[in-house]
């Protein structure tokens, strides 16, 4: 089976095709324009700019992924499109091009998930994956953490305000460092790692670690982020310094890090997870990846633990694909029938939930 995959949720647009057979995956080609150069002076996403970039953008990126597949439209089979949740005006471009394409040549369409498609990033590279399961999807716009047996997904919880992504991004601001803030703040903290002792005792910063031991499986990143607005103001004199930057970097990766590990944790002992999966794009975090990998190896040498490769973590169109493949396998032929008739009934979903 041939498919092709579309997400234009945020900022990154992008096409994918991918061949699959009996759970084989084979990804020929997998393509991003990614946005970050033209949003970076605004420190942040802007809605507007990001849709009309997505108009520029969207017909090279499926032919490129089309040519570099080696295939054509007609040899595809199912199209893949992002429904939300997301930016609204983003949605709405790769939903119409999908929409398109399906109509003009006869290809069956279905929306999907792009949450759920963060989780399905991870049979990009693992096709058996052991039930009961917990998954962590950390992001731009949602942390969450949720328990799959078999079919069926159960949130545990998620973020009450901001996203793990999120604080990664306002901390860099902060800071001075570029969007997104993620990647910035990585390579900040391992040169903080770098540093001789006498410089770590004198630039040394303290930050919480919100909600690290509530009874629930909720999260809270905003307090994180005002702890280091104060932080750098209390440290006027010293903001600009590397030392200082690269120190703070280092414990609010490390505040987040552990925030996330311990809950997820948590959360596999309480359901006896056999897996747990991690995702989204803060899921690209070399620390948080480290940290996932030693404390599971610690809590039980049965448990898998999986992640998607990095450029799987952050928003892709393989993964919509993908999801696409295993929701295809799941319904009945009558619907499948129906994919192709009912193009026009996809809609965006701007607040889709898992
Ligand atoms: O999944 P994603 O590409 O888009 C959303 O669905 O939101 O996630 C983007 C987020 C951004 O907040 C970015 O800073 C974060 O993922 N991110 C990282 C890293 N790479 C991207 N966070 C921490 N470490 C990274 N290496
Ligand atoms: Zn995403």
């Amino acid at each position: 089976m041939l498919i092709l995959g579309i997400e234009t949720s945020c900022d990154e647009t992008a096409a994918a095709v991918l061949q699959i057979n009996k759970n084989n995956v084979k990804v020929l080609s997998n393509t991003v324009a990614s946005q970050i150069s033209i949003h970076r002076k605004y420190g942040g996403v802007v809605p507007e700019v990001a849709a009309r970039e997505h108009i520029k953008k969207i017909i090279p990126v499926i032919k490129e992924a089309l040519n570099s597949s080696k295939h054509s439209l007609s040899n595809i089979d199912l199209i893949a499109v992002t429904k939300g949740p997301g930016l609204i005006t983003s949605l709405l471009v790769g939903i119409e091009a999908a929409k398109t394409l399906s109509f003009a040549k006869k290809i069956p369409l279905m929306g999907i998930n792009h949450l759920k498609a963060h989780i399905y990033a991870n049979f990009l590279k693992f096709s058996n994956i052991l039930h009961p399961a917990i998954s962590l999807i950390a992001s731009g716009g949602h942390t969450e953490l949720g328990l799959l047996i078999n079919n069926n997904y159960k949130k545990l919880g998620q973020t009450r305000d901001d996203a793990a992504g999120e604080c990664f991004d306002k901390t860099a601001k902060i800071l001075g460092l570029k969007y997104p803030g993620g990647p910035e703040i990585s390579k900040q903290a391992e040169k903080w790692e770098e540093q001789p002792k006498t410089i770590k005792k004198r630039f040394k910063v303290s930050l919480p670690r919100p909600m690290i031991n509530s009874k629930n499986f909720d999260f809270s990143f905003s307090g994180l982020k005002t702890a280091i607005l104060y932080k750098t103001k209390e440290n006027e004199k010293i903001k600009n310094r590397p030392e200082f930057i690269q120190s703070i970097s280092y414990e609010a990766q490390k505040a987040i890090v552990e925030v996330l590990t311990k809950k997820t944790i948590k959360a596999a002992q309480k359901y006896k997870a056999k897996s747990i999966l991690l995702s989204g794009g803060v899921a690209a975090n070399k620390a948080l990846r480290q940290t996932f990998k030693t404390k599971i190896k610690k809590l039980s040498k049965n448990i898998k633990f999986l992640v998607p490769a990095i450029n799987n973590c952050t928003d892709n169109a393989a993964m919509i694909a993908i999801t696409a493949y295993y929701q295809h396998k799941t319904i009945s032929r009558k619907q499948k029938d129906r994919l192709n008739k009912n193009w026009f009934k996809l809609k965006a979903n701007p607040n889709l939930k898992t």
